[in-house]
């Protein structure tokens, strides 16, 4: 049977927090379990750059990133985890691709439309403060995915557009050149994978209403008794649909306590007391990857083991599919 090979990246700027574990970091762990997937996970730390000039965050969110995946029971035995920056090959790809990729095609990007959108309205010039970086950010992410013949990319809503723009540059390059590239396909999750952050909002850092994944247990209670609710009393009704609380409970709960829950607030459960089991059932769930994700943070060298096992593996790939890129565009020995 031939496996079918997932492949994501994440962004290293940002500490992850509870949104990111459950749309993210838990599907993905569960899906690197089953037999027929050959699973690939690596930090895209050059892409960091794109939005980040701050080089201690770079670093310091890298290592939180590695960190937390491995806390939570990546295992780097059935995964490929590497860091982007250890892969030449990647970088190497870009070039190659950029030169496949049309400029149009680069036009229509979301990222870099919404800059120009912004510019815009500010009434400056419209590619103020757009670097290349920024435009031509889904020919790196296109260079991630075809240097690992990737089927499947478990992405966010926003990152279909650059699978798809993957997907036509390597149909541009196979058609020009010789079949070297897979055709990769966006998968995106279920709605429910969608967390509310404290206002009710969609969690995200850009919202500022996230709850922490891995700070101390103080803070995660403190967080979830911010969650915003409506001012019905203890005794009163609740709507389990309507309520935020309900959501990240169904998040975290088997079907039974999910049901027990809607109960609870059909029969008017205070908000303090859904709040306190709410917490209860989360900090559950993570307090032992807590414990782990502090040893690993005080243990970097390990971290580094790791990336650098993963990275000898992803490069066994890389080399492989950079010497026959070079091959069908021309590049190499003189014979
Ligand atoms: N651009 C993606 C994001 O910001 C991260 C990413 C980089 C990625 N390279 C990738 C995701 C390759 C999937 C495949 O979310």
């Amino acid at each position: 049977m031939t496996k079918e090979r997932v492949l994501t990246g994440i962004t290293t700027t940002g500490t992850p927090h509870l949104g990111n574990y459950v749309g993210a970091i838990r599907p993905a762990i569960e899906a690197s379990r089953s037999d027929s997937v050959d699973s690939f996970l690596f930090l895209a730390d050059y892409h960091a750059l794109i939005k980040c000039q701050d080089p201690d965050l770079v670093r310091q969110s890298s290592k939180e990133i590695a960190a937390t995946w491995l806390a939570l029971g990546l295992d780097p035995q059935e995964t490929v985890f590497y860091r982007q920056s250890d892969i030449p090959e990647i970088t190497e790809l870009t070039w190659v691709l950029n030169c496949n990729a049309a400029k149009g095609l680069m036009n229509r990007a979301h990222a870099y439309k919404a800059a120009v959108q912004s510019n815009e309205e500010a009434g400056d010039d419209p590619d103020f403060a757009v670097t290349m970086g920024l435009f031509s950010y889904p020919v790196l992410m296109a260079a991630d995915i075809l240097m690992f013949k990737a089927h499947k990319i478990p992405v966010g809503k926003d990152q279909i557009q650059h699978v798809e723009m993957a997907r036509d540059i390597a149909q541009r390059f196979n058609h020009n050149f010789a079949d070297v590239f897979t055709l990769p396909e966006a998968v995106v999750g279920d709605d429910v994978a969608v967390l509310q952050g404290l206002d009710g909002r969609k969690m995200s850092k850009s919202y500022n209403n996230t709850i922490p994944l891995f700070d101390t247990e103080k803070k995660l209670r403190k967080a979830i008794n911010k969650i915003k609710t409506n001012l019905l009393e203890p005794g009163e009704p609740k709507d389990a649909d309507d309520s935020t609380v309900f959501q990240l409970w169904s998040a975290f709960a088997n079907p039974e306590e999910i049901q027990r829950m809607r109960d609870e607030f059909a029969n008017g459960i205070a908000w303090g007391e859904a709040k306190k089991q709410l917490f209860e059932l989360i900090n559950g769930e993570l307090s032992d990857a807590r414990v782990r994700y502090l040893e690993l943070m005080d243990d970097p060298a390990y971290i580094e083991s790791v990336l650098m096992k993963g990275a000898e593996r992803a490069r066994e790939h890389s080399t492989a599919l950079m010497q026959k890129v070079r091959e069908a565009v021309g590049i190499g020995a003189i014979r």
